[in-house]
């Protein structure tokens, strides 16, 4: 049994993929420091991680110890609207929650959305100078996913680029002590007032639809209503702004890749299930508590504990994926765990798999010179345990439009 805590590799600025490997091999299931001050059990094979994702002893509906009280930071009735929504609950709730928003995210729903977002697509890309550095991330992967779930949601585009702030501040994490608690309750607050206007003048969009299952019965109560929405604004966010971004640094990295789906767009999919493979947007699963004591990959997880499964380390695992740390954009699809497992598996991976291929197939047509503007290794990573993102991506896109 491990008694001293490793460091936090998600948070010390190392080569991540070098620590999770050595973790992996040496010390698979292994308790980490917290930027909190607290523990948590940091699970890095793939077996392991499928097991633990869904392990109904390892609960999403008590607040981890190895987390932050967020009572502790903000109000109680903020707190509430945090903590109710699916990604925070076990069965039965879980499943009542994840049914009321299913339809509008089921594939066949969302494969209809292919026009509408590639006018997003082409608007941005509208806006690109061909001929001058541009930081892609901030241009074009950020705004696509946000303009895509607000649409959704029914938030007026007016309201957007206030979210990108709130998201990047509240994904930072509660450790992030300065920013974290006034980004909360400015996202919450804006949402209880969009819901009062939407309540007054609905539209046609998920708010209005969600808001009349409120109004309809009791499958959903208010702190329920304000707390899916905060999960769906935030969930849709970050999460393919980075599978845009990291996916553009891995392809641009080395040329001959892009070259590669300029002249083969058709091969997106499965080169957006390696990109999610090789450098996903969600580094690590949420916290879970273990109820009662859990063997993982033979270590015991006492009860009480926090368990974090590595994403990243597990979809670079040579057990299952074939010589893991090597990008192949053609290599046979084998499910990889970058949307996760179990019942919190990703609601949202249909459309972010669409975002992704109208991204990088819009962005191929229109700027197939594309390179970085500074070396890979120059480029800076965000410290957080929950998402892999850079701070800015700089390119050259390389002539008009
Ligand atoms: C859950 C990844 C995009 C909505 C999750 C989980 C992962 C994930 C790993 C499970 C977390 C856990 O079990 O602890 C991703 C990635 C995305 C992405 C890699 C982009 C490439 C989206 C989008 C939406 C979304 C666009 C749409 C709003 C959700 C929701 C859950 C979830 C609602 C909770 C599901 C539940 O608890 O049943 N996502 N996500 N995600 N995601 Fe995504």
């Amino acid at each position: 049994m491990t008694t001293v805590p490793v460091s936090n590799p998600f948070v010390a600025g190392w080569d991540l993929h070098e620590v999770l490997g050595t973790l992996r091999r040496d010390s698979p299931v292994i308790e980490m420091a917290m930027p909190t001050g607290r523990t948590a059990w940091l699970v890095t094979r793939y077996e392991d991680a499928q097991r633990a994702l869904s392990d109904p002893r390892l609960s999403k509906g008590i607040s981890p110890a190895g987390g932050v009280e967020y009572r502790t930071l903000v109000s109680e009735d903020v707190e509430r609207a945090l903590t109710r929504h699916m990604l925070a609950t076990d069965p039965p709730d879980h499943t009542r929650l994840r049914r009321l928003v299913a339809g509008p995210f089921a594939p066949r729903r969302v494969a209809a959305m292919r026009p509408w977002i590639e006018r997003i697509a082409e608007r941005l890309l509208d806006d690109i100078p061909g001929d001058a550095e541009i930081d892609l991330l901030d241009a074009y992967a950020a705004p696509l996913p946000i303009q895509v779930i607000c649409e959704m949601l029914g938030v007026p585009p007016e309201d957007q680029s206030a979210f990108r702030g709130w998201v990047t501040a509240i994904l930072a994490g509660p450790m992030n002590l300065a920013d974290w608690p006034a980004a909360v309750r400015a996202m919450v607050t804006y949402i209880r007032d969009l819901l009062a206007v939407k309540r007054e003048r609905p539209g046609d969009d998920m708010l209005s639809d969600l808001l009349a299952v409120r109004d309809e019965g009791d499958r959903l109560s208010d702190d329920e209503l304000t707390s899916m929405v905060y999960l769906l604004l935030i969930a849709g966010h970050e999460t393919t702004t980075n599978l845009i971004a990291n996916g553009m640094l891995v392809l641009l990295s080395e040329p001959e890749r892009w070259t590669r789906v300029v002249a083969a767009p058709e091969l997106l999919p499965g080169i957006i299930e390696e990109l999610l493979r090789y450098e996903g947007p969600v580094q690590s699963s949420t916290f879970r508590t273990a109820v009662e004591p859990v063997e993982i990959g033979g270590q015991v997880i006492p009860a009480g504990a926090t368990v974090v499964v590595s994403l990243s380390s597990a979809n670079r695992d040579g057990a299952r994926f074939p010589d893991p740390d090597r990008l192949v954009l053609d290599r046979p699809v084998i499910p990889n765990l970058a949307f996760g497992h179990g019942i919190h598996y990703c609601l949202g991976a249909p459309l972010a798999r669409l975002e992704g291929q109208v991204a990088f197939a819009a962005l191929a047509r229109r700027f197939p010179g594309m390179r970085l503007a500074v070396p890979p290794d120059q480029l800076v990573w965000r410290p957080s345990v929950l998402i892999r993102g850079l701070h800015a991506l700089p390119v050259l896109p390389g002539g008009a439009g």
